[in-house]
């Protein structure tokens, strides 16, 4: 079994475009195995990554364990993370966990207003996902550039896509919003939360729920502090 302390996560350089061709491989291959889409993307297009520092890879000394990439979209409004792939002996040691992360951290610093957000069919990336902030969102909430959705194209499931006027599609799409991290941040994806003045009338045994009992007052102190802090 691989050790995840031997491997190294890095921001990606010029110097490991002579791993591009790993990469294609081993999301070639993956694709065939899970059946579903991975998007493959151009050699050309892997090195622009590298080049521009976009693109996370993960390397134990000099064999490649791991990749994924970032971009912009809709005037810096979105940044995608995209592309991530770890290679199968690698797997199940918490090595795509580090990759995201370090994606995250490379998005969040390059771009720090941006709206990140990724697509995926994998339960692996959508727990990785959620732990970094994101949430399940429909399709109507992320970038709507022609650009970024015309990078489907190389998903063998492309064809749902279009039949639904790029609404749906197998993949599921998830958003973080960094708006979230502001105190004064008041809904999420439309759903307003409860404000203290509320969260206190549902305390007042006259005017709201009548709640008995030290458990009680442990789950409201729990509920006062949800209302004041953001999530
Ligand atoms: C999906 C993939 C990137 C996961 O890589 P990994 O390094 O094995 O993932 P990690 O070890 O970091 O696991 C992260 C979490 O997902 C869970 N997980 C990993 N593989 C899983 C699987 N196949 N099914 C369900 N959960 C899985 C882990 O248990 C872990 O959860 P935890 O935090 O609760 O312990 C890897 O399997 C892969 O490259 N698959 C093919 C390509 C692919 O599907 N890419 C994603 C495109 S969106």
């Amino acid at each position: 079994m691989k050790d995840l302390r031997d491997i190294e996560v890095i921001v990606a350089s010029v110097q490991h475009i002579k791993y591009i061709d790993d990469i294609n491989n081993t999301i070639d291959i993956a694709s065939k195995e899970r059946g579903t889409g991975i998007a493959r993307r151009s050699f050309e297009y892997l090195k622009e990554k590298m080049e521009a520092g976009k693109a996370v890879i993960a390397l134990e000394k000099d064999k490649f364990a791991g990749f994924c990439y970032i971009e912009a979209w809709q005037e810096k409004g979105f940044v995608a993370n995209s592309g991530l792939i770890v290679v199968e002996k690698y797997r199940g040691i918490g090595l795509a966990k580090e990759i995201k992360k370090e994606a995250f951290r490379l998005s969040r610093k390059r771009y720090p207003k941006s709206k990140i957000f990724g697509l995926t069919t994998g339960l692996a990336v959508m727990k990785i996902n959620h732990e970094l902030g994101y949430r399940p969102v429909t399709f109507s909430e992320l970038t709507d550039d022609d650009m970024f959705w015309k990078g489907c194209t190389g998903c063998i499931n492309h064809d749902i896509l279009e039949r639904t006027g790029r609404t749906k599609c197998l993949c599921t799409g998830m958003l973080y919003n960094p708006e979230w991290e502001k105190p004064d941040f008041k809904s999420v994806n439309g759903i307003k939360k409860r404000s203290l003045l509320e969260t206190i009338k549902g305390l007042n045994p006259v005017g709201g729920k009548k709640k008995k009992g030290l458990l009680n007052f442990k789950k409201n102190v729990k509920s006062w502090i949800g209302a004041i802090l953001p999530f």
